[in-house]
């Protein structure tokens, strides 16, 4: 490659929401963005890859809020977790930053303070859903209520899941607070607007090219036809993230601050040098810029940022390449069937090149759902990268190790099947070059038919006995040792784990996908030890139990219950505490049967015409019950909201006076006032223990 061939190729993965952990879903993207860049740089091309994690933003704050902690404290941990799984997964990313850092400040109000100065942002007063329990203004996704249009319940305050639709939460019908359960009133609240239709003309022409997939097209084509409306980039306080500048009280909103936390971990990674950055940022630069993002936020990648970044001086992006979900089993990740996986619960059973192996074979260009099929999966990779690719060089190492040596022969016994292994390349290359994982995988599977039909024919461990044929054996071995290195090589961006013993069992420099041209002979190998081995169903297995108990993590485990703790019929009481600490005995296997669960509580109210009771709704990692709780006197319900407390989640619906109660929340002490909600973190405090 001449200097001149050389591409110069910034790379971004779109930023993991920092108050979650990686899940198997996410890796589809990720693993899709390491196998790009692995193969520019095999390719010999300078690639810089940074992300970071998306670390502002409403659940941020009401996740910290619900787990007694700060957000800074929540960000840090998870960045660390976050961090250690891509590593694990073997991503190669350059940097790996977050979106509340200096740099990002930085970044976000020299783009805002452009924009502002280029009459791109716009000042107006507009009427907001504002939640009179809480105090505060509702964020999108903080409203439920019914869609204006299908009229399906308990949508979000942005789009309707049911017909898609995106509306304004004032147009929800009977909207609903998330955070307290009250009808919230609209109130007036000045924003801050990106007139993103200042740039419609530049952006129709922007997202025609190159730059955007073509099936991209036709949805792009649909949002203008909706028109581009100004777009609210701020929020009021109290929200989690950057204030704005001369705006006292208004902070941006997370989706401003995001993408342009790209440029900013790149600033970091550059130590500051904002000349760096402009070699890559501003409008002349010779450089690429490709993202990697799902089609759920296409909309910002394609509109948004391609305007905020025209609109202030920067070069805008080569490509948007954009992907669709990820299926396990032709359906949706589920937590009870155990297919919502963890990065890190994958990690724990498997070593990464399996699963990366079985993205790519599934993964192509368009925008695509991607179903990992678990049967399909092992079989799959037992099949390709046990059976046909390790195989080749598990049946030709041995003779070569014990028979010569462990040299490779001087020369190839025929030319043929090696120069068909080179002349793959081009198509190979160019199928990864264009997303196409899945046809280059194919592609390569057919070259190791080949290698693995010549060995059979050949039969080097017949003429192994014919004193005769000694050289021909080394010869058939040292082409199967060849034809083995070069698809090793082709395979190397999607699994660098079998590639990096590859190269130490044929004590070879790291492989560059130049190495594909030339036979290594007269050459020392080291031993053979098989670079993976069967992937087991048992292994699988384990996952999926394991994941389902992720979920039950949040339980508690059965286990005695201090006596304290007499069974405050919460949602049944209608009778006085038991002030008897011990009731009738009863046994452990009894008691095993009571689910305890640890809940979080997302709205409290009083109930009209009862003087115990408080209506809880109750947040079980995704499902939501509706408890009445003998607790009233001992508890202001606003001061339940945002709270965990153990909840017992088995306990037959019952129907009550005032609606259904759907469990019972666990509480005990004398009375009155002196009446405690068992909570998971001070429990103790009040005088109970839960094992
Ligand atoms: N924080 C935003 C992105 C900001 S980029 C400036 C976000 N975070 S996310 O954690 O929800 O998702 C991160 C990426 O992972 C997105 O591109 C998203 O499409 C992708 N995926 C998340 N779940 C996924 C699947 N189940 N399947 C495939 N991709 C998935 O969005
Ligand atoms: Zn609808």
């Amino acid at each position: 490659m001449t200097a001149s061939d050389k591409r110069d190729i910034l790379v971004t993965s779109a930023l993991p929401y920092a108050n979650g952990s990686i899940h198997i879903g996410h890796m589809v993207e990720y693993i899709q963005t390491d196998i790009w860049t692995r193969f520019q740089r095999l390719r010999g091309h300078k690639v810089t890859w940074v992300w970071a994690d998306d670390a502002h933003g409403t659940p941020i704050m009401m996740s910290a809020k619900n787990n007694n902690t700060t957000p800074e404290t929540l960000i840090a941990e998870m960045k660390q977790e976050h961090e250690k799984d891509f590593v694990d997964f073997q991503l190669s990313f350059d940097n790996f930053h977050t979106t509340h850092s200096d740099e990002n400040k930085q970044c976000v109000e020299t783009i805002y303070n452009r924009l502002y100065k280029g009459g791109h942002i716009a000042v107006r007063t507009i009427e907001q859903l504002f939640d009179p329990e809480a105090s505060m203004f509702l964020p999108d996704r903080f409203v439920t209520g019914t869609c204006p249009k299908c009229k399906t319940e308990d949508q979000y305050g942005d789009a309707c899941e049911s017909c898609g639709t995106t509306y304004d939460a004032t147009e929800l019908l009977n909207p609903k607070s998330v955070v307290s359960g009250a009808i919230p009133v609209t109130k007036n609240s000045e924003q801050y607007f990106f007139k993103i239709e200042n740039f419609d003309a530049m952006l129709r022409d922007w997202t025609s090219g190159e730059h955007i997939q073509p099936e991209m097209r036709n949805k792009i084509q649909e949002w203008f036809e909706g028109g581009l409306k100004d777009w609210d980039i701020s929020r009021n306080e109290p929200y989690w993230g950057f204030e704005i500048p001369n705006a006292p009280g208004k902070y941006f909103y997370v989706w401003m601050d995001a993408p342009i936390g790209y440029m900013a971990s790149h600033l970091n990674l550059l130590n500051g040098d904002t000349d760096a950055l402009e070699k890559y940022w501003g409008k002349d630069s010779t450089a690429e810029l490709v993202h990697f993002i799902g089609i759920d936020i296409a909309r910002f990648h394609t509109l948004c940022w391609p305007a905020m970044l025209e609109g202030a001086g920067f070069r805008k992006p080569t490509a948007v390449h954009c992907h669709g979900f990820l299926m396990v089993d032709g359906a949706k990740m589920s937590k009870s069937r155990g297919t919502f996986i963890k990065a890190r619960t994958y990690l724990d059973h498997l070593q990464p090149d399996y699963l990366r192996y079985y993205y790519a074979a599934k993964l192509n260009h368009k925008v695509e759902n991607l179903d990992l099929n678990l049967e399909d999966f092992v079989a799959r990779v037992n099949s390709d990268l046990v059976g046909k690719i390790v195989n080749i060089a598990s049946r030709c190492a041995g003779f070569i190790y014990k028979n010569f040596d462990a040299t490779l022969a001087e020369k190839l016994p025929d030319n043929t099947l090696f120069q068909e292994s080179k002349d793959a390349a081009p198509s190979i290359a160019n199928a990864f070059e264009g997303r196409e994982y899945s046809r280059a995988i194919r592609e390569i599977i057919e070259q190791a038919d080949k290698a693995n039909q010549f060995i059979a024919d050949k039969e080097p461990w017949a003429l192994i006995k014919k004193q005769d044929q000694q050289q021909e054996v080394q010869e058939i071995c040292t082409l199967g040792i060849n034809l083995f290195k070069n698809l090793v090589i082709y395979l190397k961006p999607v699994v660098p784990d079998i590639a990096k013993q590859t190269e130490a069992f044929l004590n070879h420099n790291e492989f560059k996908w130049s190495d594909l041209e030339t036979p290594l002979l007269n050459h020392k190998i080291n031993k053979f030890k098989p670079m993976i081995t069967r992937l087991e169903s048992k292994s699988i297995d384990a996952i999926v139990e394991a994941s389902k108990e992720d979920l039950k993590a949040s339980n508690v485990a059965a286990g005695p219950v201090a006596s304290q703790v007499a069974g405050q019929a919460a949602g049944q009481a209608t009778g006085p505490l038991a002030d008897d600490p011990i009731s009738d005995e009863i046994t452990f296997d009894d008691f095993a049967k009571v689910d305890l669960r640890v809940a979080t509580i997302i709205a409290a109210d009083h109930v009209d015409g009862a003087d115990k009771l408080l209506q809880l709704t109750l947040d079980l990692g995704g499902e939501q019950r509706n408890v009445f709780a003998g607790i009233k006197s001992a508890y202001d319900p606003a001061k339940l909201i945002g709270r965990q407390t153990v909840m017992v989640a088995n306990l037959a619906p019952r129907k009550m006076r005032f609606g259904m109660s759907e469990g019972m929340v666990l509480a005990a002490g004398p009375g009155g006032s002196d009446l405690f909600v068992l909570t998971p973190d001070d429990g103790a405090q009040a005088g109970m223990r839960v094992k």
